[in-house]
């Protein structure tokens, strides 16, 4: 997992655009605002916040909702996640975020950024190494529903 990524440059509108959405963050009952940008392939970007309801567990984290932004828009080729929140070190992944991270962009480059401008970027592989991809009976299926 490397950290204090020299090349902030080149992430420069995707942290723009997470920090900007994490002000949307709908947080009353844990008061931590997350903000979450995803870019496609296309070179278009796709923010979310996070949304907590009073039923605590129908909550969406910032990269749930940004990553369901950009496939509700027709992208479903994520390259770059970057992931903010107010915190010591950079905010990492829930185990929900990171299983729809899986399906959704097993290849992601993810960057995640507190407000000291601290990085982590580590890799799928590292959030979630054998993680649940697939029932092994429906193998050519499941294929076959993804490309359509
Ligand atoms: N949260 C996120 O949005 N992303 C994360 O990576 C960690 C947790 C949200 C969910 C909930 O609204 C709040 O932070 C506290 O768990």
């Amino acid at each position: 997992m490397t950290s204090n990524c020299a090349d902030l440059q080149s992430w420069a509108s995707l942290i723009a655009a997470a920090w900007q959405v994490r002000e949307y963050a709908y947080a009353p009952y844990s008061g931590f605002a997350v903000g979450a940008a995803v870019e496609t392939k296309h070179g278009n970007i796709y923010s979310g916040c996070n949304v907590e309801n009073i039923s605590y567990g129908l909550t969406n984290c910032a990269e749930r909702t940004a990553m369901f932004h950009a496939v509700a828009h027709g992208e479903k080729q994520i390259v770059r996640m970057v992931v903010c929140a107010d915190t010591p070190e950079p905010v990492m992944p829930c185990g929900a975020c990171r299983q729809v991270m899986q399906e959704l962009c097993p290849n992601v480059e993810i960057l995640l950024i507190n407000k000291a401008g601290q990085t982590l970027q580590p890799t799928m592989q590292q959030l979630l190494p054998n993680g649940f991809q697939q029932f092994p009976q429906q193998k050519n299926k499941l294929k076959e529903t993804k490309q359509k």
